[in-house]
């Protein structure tokens, strides 16, 4: 009975973590004021329009944009044709039939602009252009968590009282999840020059703001975690269809690990799509968190990222891990890592990320489709423990996406773990609680 309530507690607890932000769609718990914010800033009048230089800003802590890279569209409000561009291009040109002589770049109502791909001649770039549509997020590089690219515009207002701001901007990344809002007028942008002795400002400024649900990117999740511990031989795994169920009457939808031949050739390039190994979770990855060694004033954990799915390269991938102990990190091997607190006094969320050139890219599903690393905690003796499940994740993200958790109550326990009550703070307080309850 004991272990029961104890149980029912832990289970209390994750309930509320749990509820806390499935309800929260685009507000992000962890990353609170995330957002992509496009600054559309004119440089300078044309007879028939302007020039602009957009540009957007990746300010997520954690979330980046990955090959193949950002699309974004837009409305035009006025008859506008885009003349050129530079370190962009839009995807289709559109019906520039009734141009004669000098023909427009792109002469549809709703264009959608891409980036241009690393090795464009210099000629036509700009700075913080031509990286496949690629952003990283902004702890992990905020140097390149920046895309722009310059348009000029024709057939538009050419003063800041006739000019419209382009409406309904659309941005994927490259598929679906941001909402973008409608675009502000702002104090024009100010531009320092490489000397630092000058400063030059646009003529005028808009800014749009874009904001990440996860529900809306996909109506399923696409990670899941599974959990061991060297005191326990259970292994906990992933919850069954965390993201989706094997289909067994439909074959082919899955690849069939055991049927070496079925592995399919590689494409060569990442597809939305996913081609998944067969798994009871049919997730694309899997976060292992192995409590491995207990010493006399740390412990340690493994984790270990497994890619399931054959048609990703995750490039610069990242994980978010939520535990109190990371307020006391010690040593990490061969991953990055970056504390971030967005409440400043609560230091419990890790980023971790690869290093270059070594483990920063997690390789489509295979015997190379892994990553590892290991975390040397501190021990707090005030708050340290392996009951109750402690040292086991709050919570974990994988590129920005919550990652499914087993129950509670699954979780591998101490052998003969007979919870001691009285010592338990939360159990006392939850007793206190519940007899404050019934003596009322
Ligand atoms: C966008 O993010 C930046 C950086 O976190 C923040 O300063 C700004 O207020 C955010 N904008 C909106 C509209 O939330
Ligand atoms: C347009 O420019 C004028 C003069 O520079 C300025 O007073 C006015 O506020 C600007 N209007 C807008 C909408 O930016
Ligand atoms: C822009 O969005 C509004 C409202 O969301 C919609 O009514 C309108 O048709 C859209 N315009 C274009 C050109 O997509
Ligand atoms: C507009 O966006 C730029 C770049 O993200 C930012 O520095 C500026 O503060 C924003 N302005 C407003 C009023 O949000
Ligand atoms: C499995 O696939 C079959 C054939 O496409 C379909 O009729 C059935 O609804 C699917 N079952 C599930 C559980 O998705
Ligand atoms: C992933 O990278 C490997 C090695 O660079 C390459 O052979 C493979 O085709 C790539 N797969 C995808 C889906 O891009
Ligand atoms: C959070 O904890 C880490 C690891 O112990 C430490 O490096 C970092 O300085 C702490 N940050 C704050 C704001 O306390
Ligand atoms: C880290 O652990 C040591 C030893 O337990 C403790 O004195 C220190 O306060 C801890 N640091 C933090 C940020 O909790
Ligand atoms: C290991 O943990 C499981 C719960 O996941 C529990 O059922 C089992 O009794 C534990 N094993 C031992 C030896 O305590």
């Amino acid at each position: 009975m004991y272990i029961g309530f104890a149980r029912f507690s832990i289970f209390l607890m994750f309930l509320f973590s749990w509820t806390s932000f499935t309800t929260t769609e685009a507000y992000d718990a962890l990353d609170p004021n995330g957002n992509i914010t496009i600054k559309w800033d004119i440089m300078s009048w044309t007879p028939d329009g302007y020039v602009a230089v957009v540009t957007i800003f990746n300010f997520q802590q954690y979330r980046h944009i990955q090959s193949p890279g950002w699309q974004l569209g837009w409305a035009w409000r006025k008859k506008e044709v885009i003349w050129s561009m530079v370190g962009g291009q839009a995807t289709e040109q559109g019906d520039c039939s009734k141009f004669k002589g000098n023909i427009p770049h792109c002469c549809k109502r709703t264009p959608t602009v891409v980036d241009l791909l690393p090795g464009t001649p210099y000629n036509q770039q700009i700075s913080n252009c031509c990286r496949g549509g690629v952003i990283s997020s902004w702890a992990q590089d905020p140097a390149t968590a920046i895309s722009s690219f310059q348009i000029s515009v024709g057939q538009s207002g050419t003063t800041n009282k006739t000019v419209r701001a382009p409406r309904n901007v659309t941005l994927k990344a490259p598929g679906p999840g941001y909402t973008c809002g409608p675009a502000k007028n702002v104090v024009p942008s100010k531009f320092i020059s490489t000397d630092k002795r000058r400063k030059t400002q646009a003529l005028m400024t808009w800014n749009i703001t874009c904001t990440y649900s996860q529900f809306l990117a996909r109506k399923t999740p696409t990670c899941c975690v599974s959990l061991s511990s060297f005191y326990n031989e259970t292994i906990v795994p992933c919850p069954t269809c965390s993201c989706g169920c094997q289909n067994k009457s439909q074959a082919g939808t899955c690849v069939d690990q055991k049927i070496a031949s079925v592995v399919p050739p590689s494409i060569g390039k990442n597809n939305l799509e996913p081609l998944l190994q067969c798994t009871q979770h049919m997730c694309p990855i899997r976060v292992h968190w192995h409590v491995k060694t207990n010493y006399k004033e740390y412990w340690r954990v493994k984790v270990a990222i497994t890619n399931f799915n054959y048609n990703m390269n995750y490039t610069q991938w990242n994980l978010v891990a939520q535990h109190p102990n990371f307020d006391n990190l010690t040593q990490l091997f061969s991953f990055n890592y970056k504390p971030l607190n967005p409440y400043a006094d609560i230091n419990d969320t890790a980023m971790l990320w690869g290093i270059k050139f070594y483990n920063d890219m997690l390789s489509q599903a295979g015997p190379l489709g892994n990553v590892q690393s290991e975390l040397l905690f501190r021990k707090n003796p005030s708050k340290f423990t392996f009951d109750k499940g402690w040292a086991f994740p709050r919570r974990i993200y994988f590129n920005g996406d919550n990652c499914v958790m087993p129950p509670p109550d699954s979780y591998p326990w101490l052998p003969n773990a007979t919870p001691n009550l009285a010592t338990s703070p939360f159990i006392v307080l939850l007793i206190t609680f519940l007899s404050a309850l019934i003596l009322m």
